[in-house]
């Protein structure tokens, strides 16, 4: 199998690219905007995995590398809700990505939508059958890219699955310990996975 993974230096693309390697072939496509090198330093020198430095606004890119691939987890985006104005990427981007993948035949395309295409609910947990309500920038866009997936898949018969990701955080002491503080719980919340990455948000 090969995989494509779209901001695979970022967050969520590098602990993704880290699982996928113990069975695919991967290659990683990021710009580096807010993803970093050192969070796929271990895979650089990996047999299967290939890193290519590189915008999902390139289309041409985008074409020379997906022929072949299996499947598609698109994470790439600028996912902070105060620095969305990333039109560019997170739609123009997401596009492209669609486009690429019905040209070079890839069947499906997992992407990283967000919970806040639901808007400022109070419902927990937020659920596929509440009516989208995007109230920030950042929300239309993955709530558009949504709605593109949806006319590829129907009208191209690319399998699409969008993600309604909601506060993805590291299993870090650190972390953890001023939830704590911040939301006066006493336990501490179901944590998946070995929290090996760090974050750093710059905005
Ligand atoms: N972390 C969360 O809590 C959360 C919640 C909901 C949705 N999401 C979504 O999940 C995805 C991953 O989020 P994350 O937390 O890992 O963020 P992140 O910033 O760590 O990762 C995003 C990656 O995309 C890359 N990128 C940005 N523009 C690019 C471009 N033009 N071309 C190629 N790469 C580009 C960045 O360099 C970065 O590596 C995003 O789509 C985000 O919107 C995250």
């Amino acid at each position: 199998m090969r995989s494509i993974v779209t901001g695979g230096t970022g967050f969520i693309g590098s602990n993704l690219a880290d699982t996928l390697a113990q069975h695919h072939d991967v290659v990683i496509i990021d710009n580096l905007a807010t993803g970093r090198r050192e969070n796929i330093e271990h895979l650089l020198d990996h047999p299967r995995v290939t890193f290519i430095e590189g915008s999902i606004t390139d289309l041409d890119l985008l074409k020379e590398t997906f022929p072949g691939a299996d499947g598609i987890f698109h994470q790439a985006a600028i996912p902070s809700v105060p620095r969305s104005a990333s039109i560019e990427v997170n739609m123009d981007g997401t596009v492209s990505v669609l486009v690429a993948a019905k040209d070079c035949g890839v069947p499906a395309v997992v992407a990283a939508s967000s919970s806040s295409v639901y808007g400022d609910t109070p419902v927990l947990p937020k659920h596929e059958g509440m009516a989208p309500n995007p109230l920030s920038p950042y929300a239309v866009t993955k709530f558009a890219d949504e709605c593109y997936g949806k006319v590829f898949s129907d009208l191209y018969g690319i399998r699409t699955v969008f993600q309604h990701d909601q506060t993805v955080l590291e299993c870090r002491g650190a972390v953890w310990i001023s939830l704590r503080k911040v939301l006066h719980i006493s336990s501490f919340p179901d944590c998946r996975g070995r929290g090996r990455k760090r974050r750093v948000t710059a905005g």
